[in-house]
């Protein structure tokens, strides 16, 4: 069965919440999901998942969860080749913040990138000042996702 791991950082649940709400559409279009709270490289570096989902907030300023840091420290230190990983984005942020808006999540898709991993579709910025419930606009973003990106495998 085709396996989709969904990488967690959060603060507050708000992107827990996101990943939990987005599973069942995975479930449903074939795929064995895991949610990962506590993400650590090898989740993704030596998964063998054919897909990945980030759902990342922000804190501080423009700063990663602390459940995340662990993963993001492990990348810069180990900075493995990411070219089988395919992944979607979805970052959670305040755009009262300003210039931090979303940056950890800005800061994933780039570091990513630089290791050669490859992004499926545009990066999905959830702004609290504008959505109050996140899954409201994460739903519906990931069923177009899923069919933009063709990926159902059942
Ligand atoms: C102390 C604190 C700092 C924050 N800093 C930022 C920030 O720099 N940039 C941003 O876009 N959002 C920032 N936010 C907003 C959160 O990212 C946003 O509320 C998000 O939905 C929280 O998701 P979570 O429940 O998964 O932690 C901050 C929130 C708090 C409470």
């Amino acid at each position: 069965m085709a396996k989709l791991n969904i990488f967690v950082g959060t603060m507050y649940g708000g992107a827990l919440d996101v990943a939990e709400q987005v599973k069942p559409l995975f479930e449903e279009v074939g795929y064995e999901v895991d949610i990962i709270e506590q993400p650590k490289l090898e989740d993704l570096a030596e998964s063998e998942a054919e897909l990945c989902l980030f759902c990342v907030s922000t804190t501080g300023s423009g700063d990663f969860p602390g459940n995340f840091v662990p993963f993001i420290r492990a990348l810069h230190d180990q900075s493995p080749s990411l070219s089988s990983v395919r992944y979607g984005l979805i970052a959670l942020g305040d755009s009262s913040y300003g210039e931090t808006f979303c940056g950890s999540g800005r800061e994933l898709d780039r570091l990513l990138e630089e290791h050669g991993a490859t992004r499926l579709g545009e990066r999905l910025e959830i702004d609290a000042m504008e959505t109050f419930m996140a899954d409201d606009a994460a739903v519906p973003w990931v069923e177009e996702w899923i069919d933009d990106q063709q990926l159902k495998v059942d």
